[in-house]
């Protein structure tokens, strides 16, 4: 069958319920000044962060995203034992095997999905979404369920303070069914890696490469090491490029889009992003100032609290975007379908 006859033929995959959890533990700015030598005008300046929340002790990734995907499943109506499919986007699994994908199949009673996780960093979900689609436009699942959850404070390092004011916990799901009319769903999407970046926003050691040893651990190498001002001028130019790319060849334009959703990374590389895709205020979905970047749950708890607040309507043009660690990015066009 040829590309063309596939996208005529094809169902599209729409978001029917999204959710969002982010856990109890508010941690301010000036929280963080008792960790690292920074303040709160320096955090809010640089970054556009003034809280994050933190799990409490014993909390993990899975009690987030079991959270979501119970709001996300209410929305649409759905029960957990029609689910086919669960896809848990995630660089801070509850631990590394079994995946934190199977902990939540077993946890919400999804006892007919099968369930993996994925390593996107933070374009995790704009990865599983992209991946779950594609079973709902062949027609081989009806119902796929996408997290993105992430508990940074469990990697991140309280001694470095240009990376651990960065990121807050949190997880977002959303729920995948076929589009129910020839509008909505899904349209298209560009996905991109570039490995040569890998070096660039990583953690070191604690995989096959680098086992944990006492001499890892005390060198501080299991936890997130990045070169904040390289990932910060890729982030700007690809994930902007990447989302007019998608637009262009789908013959729309910003004027458009009613919520553009970029990964929620750092306030100056959104405004960048929205500059150069010449948006209003008002098209641009923004919530670092509450959770800062939670990873992989940035794009869906965006989603969430976007529908809960009615800022979405059925029709909406709706765009997209990430950029992470691999380099890993991508963007997604679809017509908002709930
Ligand atoms: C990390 C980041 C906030 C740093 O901001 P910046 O404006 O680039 O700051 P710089 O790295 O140029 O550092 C400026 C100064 O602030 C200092 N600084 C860094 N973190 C600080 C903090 N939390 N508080 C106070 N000062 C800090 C630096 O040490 C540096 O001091 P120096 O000039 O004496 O050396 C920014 O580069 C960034 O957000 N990068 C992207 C990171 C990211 O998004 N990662 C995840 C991607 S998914």
């Amino acid at each position: 069958m040829t590309q063309e006859k596939f996208e005529l033929m094809k169902t599209r995959a729409r978001i029917s319920g999204v959710g969002m959890y982010v856990p109890e533990k508010v941690v301010t700015n000036k929280d963080m000044e008792k960790f690292v030598e920074t303040s709160d005008e320096w955090i809010i300046e640089r970054t556009g962060i003034r809280e994050r929340r933190f799990v409490s002790e014993g909390e993990a990734n899975s009690d987030l995203a079991v959270k979501a995907v119970e709001k996300a499943l209410a929305q649409a109506k759905v029960d957990p034992s029609d689910i086919e499919l669960i896809i848990v986007a995630t660089v801070t699994p509850d631990m590394f095997f079994p995946s934190t994908a199977c902990v939540v199949q077993n946890r919400i009673g999804a006892k007919n999905a099968w369930a993996f996780d994925l390593s996107g960093a933070c374009s995790g979900f704009l990865y599983a979404l992209m991946t779950g689609a594609q079973f709902i436009e062949t027609g081989r699942h009806k119902k796929v369920l996408v997290i993105g959850a992430d508990v940074m404070s469990s990697i991140i390092d309280f001694q470095d303070r240009a990376t651990c004011i960065l990121f807050g916990d949190g997880a977002g799901a959303a729920l995948l069914e076929p589009a129910e009319d020839e509008e909505t769903g899904i349209l298209d999407s560009i996905l991109a890696a570039d490995g040569s970046g890998g070096t660039f926003l990583y953690m070191p050691a604690g995989g096959s490469r680098r086992p944990a040893t006492v001499e890892t651990v005390q060198n501080r190498m299991h936890y997130v090491h990045q070169d904040g001002r390289n990932v910060f001028k890729f982030a700007v130019k690809f994930m902007a490029d990447v989302s007019l790319e998608l637009l262009n060849r789908n013959g729309f334009t910003p004027p458009d889009v009613k919520l553009y959703v970029p990964h929620q990374a750092n306030l100056r590389i959104i405004n960048a992003a929205k500059d150069r895709l010449k948006l209003r205020d008002d098209q641009v979905a923004v919530n670092i100032d509450r959770y800062a970047n939670t990873t992989s749950a940035t794009i869906p708890s965006c989603l969430a609290e976007a529908q809960e607040c009615g800022r979405l309507k059925k029709g909406d043009l709706v765009v997209l975007a990430s950029f992470g660690a691999g380099f890993t990015w991508g963007s997604v066009l679809m017509r908002w379908g709930m």
